[in-house]
């Protein structure tokens, strides 16, 4: 039986709302995609939601409206994906990569190692949906000693007067923490809807803003609405109102707006996913869970606690004791059972670009143990209990061929 690794979920209900769309005379930005951003601040709790075309633009706009440039620093971890630090190279600022906890996120103790007179940003990543230490966080960047160390440089960092928590929430649209949703954690939080993730709209994104007072975050809005589309002053939809064409440019804007394509998938998505969509991923990492904890090799990942519950979008399991060979030969033989799985994430400094700046992975010896004994299992809404059974044997077989049991 072939096991792909993550089909997107696609049914009648979803292509409705699309040719919807395509038959509604409106394509581009328009009323769907307003209705999907009210939907996601409804979900999650948090103040306003700017709906974006990928995470990756919503986590670099967000650097550029903080004021983030050459001379400052910004910290994340080094087991993440690409675009959690790429965006940060963009903007000219020095990445700084810490180190994980043995839960695949950041350490907190890492980061409160790193912190200079010049971090301006830190980063967590709820790595496979897992929600990183958040009170610990929100605290550290408001200690008196950290903020006595940051120097404010913009308008907006003066406003804030500490550190930014920027929460690279990918992974975790529905994890929850202490009782409250992934996007209402801290101070902005982006969620990405690319074509793999739990919740999909083929590509995008979404910029939960939940600043704290001063901030007013609906014009806070306002000015990344703007910022997301040329620094045009009306968008598309304004303009086309009679009487309303004028606009002006009043910067040298971007364009990362969503569509109203997009954001029909996004509002069929949304209305099911507590019940439908997290209660099934729910199953299959308790069947994995299930399964593994029988096998004396098998490192299972942590994924609800009394305070933590992951969105279920990864199950990252570990074999104990091999090397990263022994991992690449086990992933090789599961592929020959025609069981796609995967690896998340290969660390940053491990590849030519990061490891050319000068970023050694013996500086991150967690997240190099993490990596090399991990494997990523399917999960997705249209794994059956057959194709589950098929990972679990393909897995099962491997390992104990490989570490000879
Ligand atoms: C941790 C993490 N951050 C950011 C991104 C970027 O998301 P997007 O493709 O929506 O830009 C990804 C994508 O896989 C990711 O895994």
């Amino acid at each position: 039986m072939k096991v792909p690794f993550s089909p997107p979920r696609m049914d009648q209900k979803i292509v409705d709302e699309v040719v919807d769309t395509l038959w509604s005379g409106w394509i581009t930005t328009g009323p769907k995609t307003k209705k999907f951003e009210k939907m996601l601040t409804v979900y999650a709790g948090h103040k306003s939601t700017l709906c974006v075309n990928s995470a990756t633009s919503g986590l670099e706009i967000i650097l550029r409206w903080f004021g983030v440039g050459p001379g400052d620093e910004v910290i994340v971890p080094a087991y993440t994906y690409a675009a959690s630090a790429n965006v940060i190279v963009h903007c000219g600022a020095k990445v700084v990569f810490v180190d994980s906890g043995n839960d695949f996120n950041i350490s907190i103790e890492a980061v409160a190692k790193a912190i200079t007179t010049r971090t301006k940003v830190i980063i967590p990543v709820d790595i496979g949906g897992y929600p990183c230490d958040y009170d610990e966080l929100n605290e550290l960047v408001r200690k008196e000693d950290v903020k006595k160390l940051f120097h404010a440089s913009t308008d907006t960092q003066k406003e804030l007067g500490r550190i930014l928590i920027l929460s690279d929430a990918a992974h975790s649209i529905g994890a929850v923490y202490k009782g409250k949703k992934a996007g209402s954690l801290t101070d902005i939080t982006v969620y990405s809807f690319h074509a793999v993730k739990n919740l999909t709209t083929a590509e995008g994104g979404a910029i939960c803003l939940n600043l704290p007072e001063p901030f007013d975050n609906q014009s806070i809005y306002d000015l990344l609405n703007i910022k997301s589309l040329h620094g045009q002053n009306k968008d598309a939809l304004a303009k086309m109102q009679i009487g309303n064409w004028k606009y002006d440019i009043i910067e040298a804007g971007y364009k990362n707006n969503m569509t109203d394509i997009q954001a029909s998938i996004g509002i069929v998505e949304l209305k099911r996913y507590d019940s439908d969509m997290l209660v099934c991923r729910m199953q299959i990492f308790d069947k994995y869970s299930d399964a593994f904890s029988k096998c004396s090799w098998a490192i299972l990942p942590e994924y609800e606690t009394q305070e933590k519950c992951t969105s279920y979008h990864i199950y990252m399991l570990r074999i104990k004791g091999i090397t990263e060979e022994q991992r690449d030969a086990i992933i090789q033989k599961i592929f020959e059972h025609e069981v796609a799985v995967n690896v998340h994430f290969v660390p940053l400094p491990l590849f030519s670009f990061y490891n050319g700046l000068g970023y050694r992975m013996e500086d991150y010896p967690q997240a190099f143990q993490n990596y090399s004994h991990e494997i990523t299992l399917p999960v997705y809404y249209d794994l059956t209990d057959e194709m589950m059974d098929a990972v679990i044997k393909a897995v099962t077989t491997s390992v104990e061929s490989i570490i000879n049991l």
